[in-house]
Order: C-alpha cells, then structure tokens, then sequence
C-alpha cells in the first residue's frame, strides 16, 4: 500500500512522519521517485499537472492537499470513478478567520492612516468607528467562513452571510442562492470571499457585487483569484467605490512581477499563505479515509464534483 505525494513543493517527510504515527506500514512515496505506478493506491496532491493522476491503475482515493479542490478539478482527465477528499481542518479554518479578522480591524481602526501620520510626525485626527455600525458580508458559509462569521460576530460587528442552501448561524443575518446575494452584499462595508472556485463561483466578484457595496468598502480575497475580475476591481478602486483591497490568491501564482496589482497604493498582497494545511492535525484525518477505505467503509469529506466543491 503506497501514497503518493505530489506538491508544488516538497513537505513530504512531515506527513510521512505524521501519517505513520498512524499506519506504520503505509509507504509514502513523492512524485521525484514514484516507483511502479501500479502500488499507488492513494494520492496527496496540490496543483498536479493536467493528466498526472491518470497514469497510477490503481489509484483509490485522490486526497487534496488543501481544503479547496478546484486544483484538482482543473485536471480534464482525471481517472473516473476515484473519490477526491479534502482536508477538513479546525486549525486551518481558525488560520483563515485569524488573517481575514486582524485586516478587518485594522481597517475598521484606520490604522493605516495612523502609521502614515506617525511617518510624517504628526498627530493624527481623531475618528470614531462604531463597530455595531460595520456590516461584514462573508461569500460562503462552509467550514472557514462560519467560524469567521461567528467570531466577527462576537466582535461586535453585524455579519451577512452567504450560502448556496440555507442557513441559520445565531445572529448572523444568512443568505442563500443567487436571489440572496445583492442582500447579502447591500450597503456592506467590508466584503470577504471565503468560496471555493466553481462554474457557478467564477468571477463571482465583478463591477455589479461592488456596486452592492458601501462606498469605500474593503475586500478580502482569502477563496481563490479566479473569484475577482482583476479589471473591474481596479475601476472600482480607481473610483473610489472601494477603499482598498487585501489580496492573497490569485489568477496566477506567483503573481507576475509586471502585475498591476503589485503597484497600485491601495492593494495589499500577501503571497497565499493565509491557511496552511498541519500536517500534524490533517494526517488523522487522511489516515482515518485510508483505514475506512482498506475496511470497505464510506469516506469523510468527499467532494461532490457536480457542484465542484
Ligand atoms: N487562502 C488560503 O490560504 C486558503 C486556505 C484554505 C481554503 N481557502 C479557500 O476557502 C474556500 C472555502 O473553504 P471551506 O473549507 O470553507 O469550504 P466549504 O466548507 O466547502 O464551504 C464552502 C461554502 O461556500 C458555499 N458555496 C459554494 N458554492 C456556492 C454558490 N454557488 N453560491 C453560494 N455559496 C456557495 C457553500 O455553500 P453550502 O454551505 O450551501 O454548501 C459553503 O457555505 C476553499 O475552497 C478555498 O478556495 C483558501
């Protein structure tokens, strides 16, 4: 029994040591040394190349190394009938909440323009922010954007939600199908993508959703880079629709030096590092599909390639 890992980079040995604290027997093997194709029962990839997957017979289970599998699907030949799961992870969602919650207060608290005084020695104007006041739309509801919501909801801000089926989160005004999305975004002063990339979630952020916004609002894109239209978020920040942006996925990564997103003032970028995946907590949970699918028993997790997530 052998588990492939195939990566844009190589952290291998720490899910070796990790799902071996597990199933001691399990051979894990990386894309530099597969061996014979035919003794690959399991795969953990992220981004493998368009037809990778198809060449191991035997494959079992496609396992994403990452909570989004939109990598995966991108691959038109993927080997029929072999389930994909993604890692569901408490640790990686409380990641994602951390980074999208500190840019929201140092927004709300206008701290940029604090530090920008304190460059030119002066004693900024006072401005109040009334956090009861701020509305925080989050597009999509699942695993990372419920924790964010309810958090951001324990701050003190009002939060919208938004779902493809209905919800019902405590003090979260929630949202549901195409027809709830203008609600959803209405008059929010901060907008934050925690979608998976589907046919239905593509380009999802364009210059009609801005417009829904409060004028000045933020975005916060930790979902994926094909959500945004690249040029109708430039506009609308151009135009003042919106104050700024903080980015960290994008159309292509790395992001091209010659972007304009990298010079444009009111563009924040951090380099998709938002969640990572913990090896050490995430391993239990590859372990447990790889032991349940040895047994004959249902997997965790498993994605539904119709809705693509
Ligand atoms: N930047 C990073 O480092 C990083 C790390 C991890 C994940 N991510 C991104 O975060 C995404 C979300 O992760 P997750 O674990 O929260 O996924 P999830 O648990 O599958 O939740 C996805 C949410 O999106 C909603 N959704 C999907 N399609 C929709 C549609 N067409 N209309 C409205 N809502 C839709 C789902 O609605 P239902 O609840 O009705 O199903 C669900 O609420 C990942 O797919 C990935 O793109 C980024």
């Amino acid at each position: 029994m052998a588990l492939l890992f195939k990566s844009t980079y190589d952290d291998s040995p720490s899910w070796r040591d990790y799902l071996r604290e597990h199933i001691p027997e399990l051979e894990v093997r990386t894309w530099q040394d597969v061996g014979q194709t035919s003794e690959i029962e399991f795969a953990l990839a992220w981004k493998p190349e368009p037809g990778y997957l198809r060449q191991f017979p035997n494959l079992r289970v496609i396992f994403s190394l990452g909570a989004g599998v939109d990598h995966i699907f991108a691959d038109p030949w993927l080997p029929a009938d072999v389930p994909i799961v993604r890692i569901v992870d408490e640790d990686l969602s409380a990641q994602l909440s951390e980074y999208a919650i500190h840019l929201i207060l140092h927004f709300h608290r206008k701290m940029s323009y604090y530090f920008s005084c304190q460059t030119h020695r002066q004693w900024g104007e006072p401005g109040r922010t009334v956090t009861s006041q701020a509305t925080v739309a989050i597009l999509g509801l699942g695993h990372v954007g419920s924790d964010l919501a309810r958090k951001l909801r324990d701050l003190g801000f009002r939060v919208n939600g938004w779902s493809r089926t209905p919800k019902a989160l405590r003090d979260i005004e929630c949202y549901h199908g195409e027809g709830g999305l203008e609600p959803a975004l209405h008059g929010a002063n901060f907008l934050v993508c925690a979608l998976p990339l589907t046919r239905a979630t593509k380009e999802i952020i364009n210059a009609n959703t801005l417009a829904s916004l409060s004028p000045g609002a933020y975005l916060i894109n930790i979902g994926r880079g094909d959500h945004i239209i690249d040029r109708d978020l430039v506009t609308a920040l151009a135009q003042g629709r919106l104050a700024g942006a903080m980015l960290e996925v994008f159309r292509q990564e790395p992001l091209p030096p010659d972007h304009e997103f990298w010079g444009d003032p009111r563009i924040r970028i951090t380099p998709h590092i938002a969640g990572d995946p913990n090896a050490k907590t995430a391993a239990r949970q590859l372990a447990e599909n790889i032991l349940r699918t040895r047994r004959g028993e249902s997997l965790k997790n498993v994605v539904d390639s119709i809705v693509g997530y």
